[in-house]
């Protein structure tokens, strides 16, 4: 984060009783002390797969699929990521003091933010639809500019990424909203990953290349607008609607995993406009 800020003594010590809790993601070359090789972890790496909790979420047929790992080496892979990951049974009030943790990233509305509760919730994915010109691309651009206030003023303190599928990412409008929440806007733009997705497979690989910079950085938000419009033009009429759908819901699972996986510690909202 480029804002520095002075914390309330107070919200400073909350900060450490939640990292304390937190764990994770874990970069998967931590999977080398459990013995896995270097050269294996290179593999996992070039294949997409940045944490330890990507391995263990990861089905393992997927993981046999990376060219050069044996089917022993995968099975040993598991167990160390099983090891360091836990997934398994917890108790319901474990999960309710994990959800009193989620931070809401205020939407910069008042009315918005009360029938929202608090604003956008992080660690989930947040579906943003409405009609054409009705201020889902406007909102998007809010919250990239609202997660990186402090919490107390209802941001994340965090960076933002942004996928754009439609070429409307404008950072002049990033700027003006900036003044607005009195943030430097030099500060507020290095702030914002962009990318620019071309096409549906282009659009999936860069999730890839977002799971590995989460891992360097903390990000709290991540949007993609719109997730579904290249999808109407890559594939069309009725021949393509399953290939469309499948495509689409490996999209939006991939895009779960890798909340799933950042969630302990970005806290990340993820945020689709459709
Ligand atoms: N700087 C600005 N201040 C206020 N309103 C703006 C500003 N820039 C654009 N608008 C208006 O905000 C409205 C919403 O536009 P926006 O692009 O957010 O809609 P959208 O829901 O993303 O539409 P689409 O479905 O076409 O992507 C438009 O009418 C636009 O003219
Ligand atoms: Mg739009």
């Amino acid at each position: 984060m480029e804002h520095q800020r002075q914390k309330a003594p107070q919200q400073q010590q909350q900060q450490n009783d939640a990292e304390e809790i937190q764990h994770g993601p874990f970069p998967v070359e931590q999977l080398q002390a459990s013995g896995i090789a270097a050269v294996d972890v290179k593999k996992l790496k070039d294949a997409g797969i940045c944490t330890v909790e990507s391995v263990a979420y990861t089905p393992r047929k997927d993981l046999l699929q990376i060219k050069g790992i044996s089917e022993a080496k995968v099975d040993k892979i598991i167990e160390a990521a099983s090891k360091l990951v836990p997934m398994g049974f917890t108790s319901a009030s474990e999960l309710h003091a994990q959800r009193a943790e989620i931070i809401q990233i205020t939407t910069g509305s008042i009315e918005l933010d009360k029938v929202l509760e608090g604003g956008i919730e992080t660690g989930s994915i947040t579906e943003l639809y409405g009609e054409f010109r009705s201020g889902k691309t406007q909102l998007c651009h809010t919250l990239c500019v609202t997660c990186q206030l402090p919490l107390d003023q209802g941001g994340g303190e965090g960076k933002a990424m942004y996928i754009d599928a439609e070429g409307t990412f404008r950072p002049q409008r990033l700027l003006q909203i900036a003044d607005r929440f009195g943030l430097n806007g030099a500060d507020v733009l290095e702030n914002v990953a962009y990318a620019r997705a071309y096409n549906t497979d282009h659009q999936s690989r860069l999730l890839l290349e977002a799971a590995s910079m989460m891992v360097e950085t903390r990000f709290a938000l991540m949007i993609v607008d719109s997730a579904t419009a290249l999808y109407r033009t890559d594939f069309s009429g009725r021949g393509e609607l399953s290939a469309r759908q499948m495509h689409l819901a490996k999209f939006l699972r991939s895009l779960q995993k890798l909340a799933d996986e950042v969630k302990m510690h970005v806290r990340m909202a993820m945020h689709l406009t459709f």
